[in-house]
């Protein structure tokens, strides 16, 4: 197991596959325990996550500590990653291409975590992940199915799905935090 999340590792570090490549400082790989039960995809590192290599460790990565640390759910306990891998510039939107080719890392990372929980941040992980799982029919604005649990077949068996608002969005508006905090409870229930 752990062998495959090094050799994602090295790829991703040597990864040409798209031109964003160009500009990364650091890619962004994904950080956490190999072994999670609970796994968070967000979008793509931000300017601070591209200057260190670490998912959410810049103002977005605050709210998503505040929390976790209201369920009191250790980071390292859980993994954390992004649909992109490296940092589109201006913080621009993931482009189509740039997430056809970026996601086979992504999809073998969560082949080999093995998660028993996926929570998608966001409109671009959360479009991703339910088509991955057939929910494609079921794929609305987040404003409309966060917090909601989806259970799928995966060949491992049963998993959860849920959507949650992108961390960033509580940094612009500090009433959002109120509802991911209350969205967040449900991982304590299950
Ligand atoms: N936003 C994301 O979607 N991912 C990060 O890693 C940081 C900010
Ligand atoms: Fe490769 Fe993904 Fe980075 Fe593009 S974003 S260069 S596909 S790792």
């Amino acid at each position: 197991m752990k062998e495959e999340l090094k050799k994602i590792k090295e790829e991703v570090l040597n990864c040409k596959k798209c031109s964003l490549f160009k500009t990364r400082t650091f890619p962004v790989i994904g950080q956490g325990s190999h072994s999670a039960k609970i796994v968070f995809i967000g979008e793509a590192p931000g300017a601070n996550e591209d200057k260190t290599g670490r998912p959410f460790c810049g103002a977005s990565g605050k709210i998503l500590d505040e929390l976790l640390a209201h369920i009191k759910i250790k980071r390292e306990d859980i993994y954390i990653c992004n649909i992109l891998k490296c940092r589109p510039s201006q913080n621009r939107k993931p482009q189509k291409e740039e997430i056809e080719v970026c996601t086979s890392y992504l999809e073998r990372q969560i082949k080999t975590i093995n998660p028993k929980v996926i929570c998608t941040l966001g409109n671009y992980s959360t479009a991703f992940i339910f088509e991955k799982y057939g929910l494609k029919d079921q794929i609305q604005g987040i404003s409309k199915i966060h917090g909601k649990i989806f259970e799928v077949d995966s060949l491992f068996g049963k998993i959860k799905i849920i959507p949650f608002f992108h961390p960033a969005v509580a940094t612009y508006n500090r009433n959002t935090i109120e509802v991911l905090k209350k969205d967040f409870e449900i991982l304590k229930e299950i």
